[in-house]
């Protein structure tokens, strides 16, 4: 008897401290209401538009810093430009309305793309693929990737442009996906970059001028 009894003064006294501390749902009171947790309360975070002195110019929103893209900047192909959220080989690596990959890289060639392609493939391919493309790279050498495709097999060399732009964008077996890791013109400067590579080693004393044949004898 005595232990329902002091069940009941204890349940009591604890509903009594919650009404207390979190009053009636939507009540009015005189006074402020009672903080639990007051920094959800009242964050440490900036509003857009507040002043804020720690930035020179005295302002909580900054503008995008210099070389942002914006989403709207649309991407200039061989065939004009193209907007980025557009159904369009250059985003897609596809002929657009079928499954179909494009055979020729939709960016204008120029030796300046295939200087940045370089830049990027050495960055976000050889680790894995090697300088040379031959499968080679430090993951390999140490042995945390053990086989890696030889960028220079037949059948790699024979693929279209828009499918290895697909691979790069979406992986293949145990390649991971590049794609969010470098945007799209650099993806199609990747692919020019790796045909340069290729034909680097496709080549024969017959690519030579009369001159330069001469001048190996
Ligand atoms: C983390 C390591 C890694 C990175 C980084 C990487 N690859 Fe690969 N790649 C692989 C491996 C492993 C394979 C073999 C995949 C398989 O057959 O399962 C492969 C396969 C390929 C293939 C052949 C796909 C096929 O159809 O068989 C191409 C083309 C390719 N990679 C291109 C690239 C390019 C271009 C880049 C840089 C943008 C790149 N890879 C970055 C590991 C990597």
């Amino acid at each position: 008897m005595r232990i329902i009894l002091s069940i009941i003064l204890i349940g009591a006294a604890i509903g009594a401290v919650a009404f207390g501390i979190l009053g009636l749902q939507g009540g009015l009171m005189r006074k402020p209401p009672f903080e639990l947790f007051p920094d959800m309360d009242r964050q440490a975070k900036l509003r857009p538009q507040e002043p804020f002195k720690f930035m020179p110019n005295g302002l909580s929103s900054q503008l995008s810093p210099a070389g942002t893209i914006a989403r709207s900047e649309p991407i200039q192909t061989a065939s004009g430009p193209v907007y980025r959220f557009e159904d369009s080989p250059v985003n897609t690596g596809h002929i657009t309305g079928t499954t179909n990959f494009v055979a020729a890289n939709p960016i204008v060639v120029d030796m300046a793309l295939l200087q940045h392609g370089r830049d990027r493939y050495d960055i976000y391919c050889a680790p894995c693929h090697g300088k040379l493309g031959d499968g080679n790279g430090i993951t390999k050498k140490i042995g945390v990737m053990a086989a890696v495709a030889n960028l220079h097999d037949k059948r790699i060399v024979e693929m279209t442009d828009g499918e290895i732009f697909n691979t790069i964008t979406h992986g293949k077996g145990v390649m991971g996906a590049v794609g969010p890791l470098i945007p799209v013109e650099d993806r199609w400067a990747v692919v020019a970059y790796l045909r340069a590579l290729q034909l680097s080693w496709l080549g024969t004393t017959n690519d030579l001028t009369a001159a330069q044949s001469a001048a190996l004898k």
